[in-house]
């Protein structure tokens, strides 16, 4: 069946389609019921099936004669360590955590968060959470205490899993204390918090409520699976919104287990036994999904890559590891290749190694421009297929489904719908949009299998932020259009939402941190663009009257606020101080307006603004400071 007549039958019949693809893994129960709806219309996936995502991912693979298969590949340029698990090796290892975690009062319905670095342990974690029916929530380690006490006071976790430090570069970042400091913050209190000391030099302050991961580990017995609804939760998974509080998106068991081996099979086209390289992050939607559960389903050997693209020790990390480990497909966001290309412009790491058993390069999680993408090719001629997707749907939305059909890849188009996702294009009064013209990206109800079942304990929050906007569809937040032949392009977030090195970052929650510096009277904090980290943000600055604080005084407080509210990833780096705001006559600051400007891009003068005579001053600031297309360096992305 070609792309076109098989799309075609996931949207006619979804639950046809779905029940179809439900066979492909196994079930303790298998479900009668495909597609029903919850007491408030919104589509459930197989709500009267049974299954375990940790027997899926470990245990069935080890009855089925490949227990000592590699599970795992742990490859720490950082800690200049490799260390492989096979299956049995995982196996026994989680099912002895979770077995701990049981006996430290652990039960099915808890709530677990999971503040770790990139090591096995925290796919371990994740795995022993679901072994047992634990709703696991995983919090980037680049977050700061304050947002991970935003999460413990949000999904009130019983437990903490952590780990001693982390190695950024060459920094070594001492988590314990990150997290006994968020749990100060919190109101809520965790009963217990494990600690895998990694033994790199760290201070572990002691607390009453720490175990040791290895104690618990050694100390306990394996235990089985448990066999769980379909519906019941597996995780969530905090992500930025318009607002100050993150969202967390809330992942069902069984649809995501389908969704996920449809995926390895059908978009990226992995064959079972092959190596499938995620170069992201566990703290991410790509690390659960494509690091952890869906190459394990798909009985995938997986990376697990402490590191960066460059710097540790250079930009020739991501090629070794694809000639050591015989990577076949990998999948990175668009910035680590930029980065390398930045460092290594003509490609002569790239001549040192044997690239061969790389077939495919997947590209996500912010746009990827095309001097990238070309770039890309004339190094390695190997297909690089962009795709877009969201922590929201937890697998891609539109690719190119190389398992299915390989369509001719368009550059700059992140491909076509993928199976049941009816993508429209709509205007603002929900008309669909003529080809080629720019519009809100949505998609028709029901979402298919594994995308978000809800938001942790805000459903109208859920209802309002994706599903009020244009009835019977989800509201993506992104904006883009569809050419002649269906591809699609997406043209960027619509929202006060920003890409930042592939992260996903809220500038709403950055201008509530910026607003309460004592100096500040207002303040407007804007994604702009950047060569190398895609966006970044900028904090555009009233001050209070008379204050006379300096400028350089101003931007390191805010930079140090920002990094000990937030954390070192958002990148806020840059501030600048205007005399005012541009503003409509209502007062809505005219946040779209100072991006263009910053872009450098062609803008009409709202006619509701209060003043014109305020383009000219913040274009002003902006070459004062050499900020955005001012700045002469910005332009490896032209
Ligand atoms: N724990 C603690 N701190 C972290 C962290 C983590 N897990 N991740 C990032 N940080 C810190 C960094 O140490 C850095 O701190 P600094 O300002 O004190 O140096 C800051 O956050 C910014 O990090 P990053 O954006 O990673 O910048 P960088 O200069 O270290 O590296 C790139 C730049 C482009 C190489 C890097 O951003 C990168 O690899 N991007 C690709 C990201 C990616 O794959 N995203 C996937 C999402 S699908
Ligand atoms: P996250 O939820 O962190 O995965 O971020 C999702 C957001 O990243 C999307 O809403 C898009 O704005 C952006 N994004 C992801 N993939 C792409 C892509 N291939 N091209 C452009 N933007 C992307």
């Amino acid at each position: 069946m070609n792309y076109n007549e098989y799309y075609a039958k996931s949207i006619v019949n979804p639950g046809e389609f779905w029940k179809e693809e439900a066979t492909a893994i196994e079930w303790y129960n298998k479900p009668e019921i495909t597609l029903s709806e919850d007491d408030n219309g919104y589509p459930l996936w197989y709500k009267d099936g049974e299954l375990n995502l940790c027997y899926l991912a470990l245990d069935k693979h080890i009855e089925d004669g490949h227990g000592d298969q590699v599970a795992f590949i742990y490859d720490s340029p950082v800690t200049q360590t490799i260390r492989k698990y096979t299956f049995s090796e995982a196996k026994t290892e989680v099912a002895k955590l979770a077995g701990g975690m049981q006996s430290l009062g652990m039960k099915k319905g808890d709530t677990a968060i999971i503040y770790m670095p990139m090591i096995p342990q925290a796919a371990f974690a994740m795995l022993a959470c679901a072994r047992i029916g634990v709703i696991h929530s995983v919090v980037f380690g680049g977050f700061a205490p304050h947002e991970l006490a935003i999460r413990i006071d949000d999904c009130k976790p019983r437990m903490i899993i952590t780990a001693s430090s982390g190695i950024e570069v060459d920094k070594l970042i001492t988590y314990k204390p990150l997290v006994d400091e968020a749990i100060e913050l919190a109101s809520h209190r965790p009963k217990k918090v494990i600690v895998f000391n990694r033994k790199l030099g760290a201070r572990i302050p002691f607390k009453k409520y720490d175990v040791d991961y290895d104690a618990v580990v050694y100390g306990s017995r394996e235990t089985p699976c448990i066999p769980l609804n379909a519906t019941h939760p597996l995780y969530i998974l905090y992500t930025s919104g318009t607002t100050g509080k993150p969202k967390g998106v809330v992942r069902d068991t069984g649809g995501y287990a389908v969704a996920l081996k449809f995926s390895m099979q059908k978009i990226y086209n992995i064959k079972e036994g092959a190596v499938f390289w995620a170069a992201s992050d566990v703290g991410w939607v790509v690390g659960h999904s494509f690091i952890v559960y869906g190459p394990l389903i798909n009985r995938n050997s997986t990376v697990i890559f402490e590191g960066k693209p460059i710097k540790t020790p250079d930009a020739s990390t991501f090629w070794r590891i694809i000639e050591k480990h015989k990577v076949n497909a990998m999948f990175t966001a668009p910035t680590a290749i930029r980065a390398i290309r930045k460092e290594d412009p003509n490609g002569d790491f790239i001549k040192q190694y044997d690239l061969s058993s790389l077939k495919t390069q997947f590209l996500a999680g912010e746009r990827c421009d095309l001097a990238t993408l070309a770039w890309y090719n004339q190094h390695i001629p190997i297909p690089a297929i962009d795709h877009w997707w969201q922590t929201e749907s937890g697998w891609p939305m539109i690719a190119n489904m190389l398992g299915v059909e390989t369509l001719p890849i368009k550059p700059g188009s992140v491909g076509k719908a993928v199976c049941g996702y009816d993508i429209k294009i709509f205007d603002e009064e929900g008309n669909e949009a003529q080809a080629n013209q720019q519009g809100y990206v949505v998609v028709k109800l029901p979402l298919p299998p594994g995308t978000l079942l809800d938001l942790w304990k805000d459903n109208s929050r859920f209802n309002s932020g994706y599903l009020e906007q244009y009835p019977g569809y989800y509201f993506s937040g992104d904006g883009g259009y569809k050419d002649d032949d269906d591809y699609i392009y997406i043209t960027g977030r619509v929202d006060d939402v920003i890409n930042v090195a592939g992260h996903r970052l809220s500038t709403a929650e950055m201008e509530e941190v910026v607003a309460s510096h004592q100096s500040i009277a207002e303040c407007a904090v804007i994604g702009i663009n950047d060569a190398l980290r895609g966006q970044i943000p900028l904090a555009l600055v009233v001050t209070k009257l008379n204050d006379g604080i300096e400028h350089f005084q101003l931007e390191y407080e805010i930079t140090h606020v920002i990094r000990q509210q937030i954390g070192a990833v958002a990148s806020l780096r840059n501030v600048v101080i205007v005399n005012r705001l541009p503003k409509t006559r209502s007062g809505k600051i005219l946040r779209k307006l100072m991006r263009s400007i910053a872009d450098g891009e062609e803008f009409q003068i709202p006619s509701t603004i209060d003043d014109e005579t305020i383009i000219d001053e913040i274009k002003a600031v902006l070459i004062k400071y050499e900020i955005g297309t001012f700045n002469k360096n910005n332009t490896l992305n032209k």
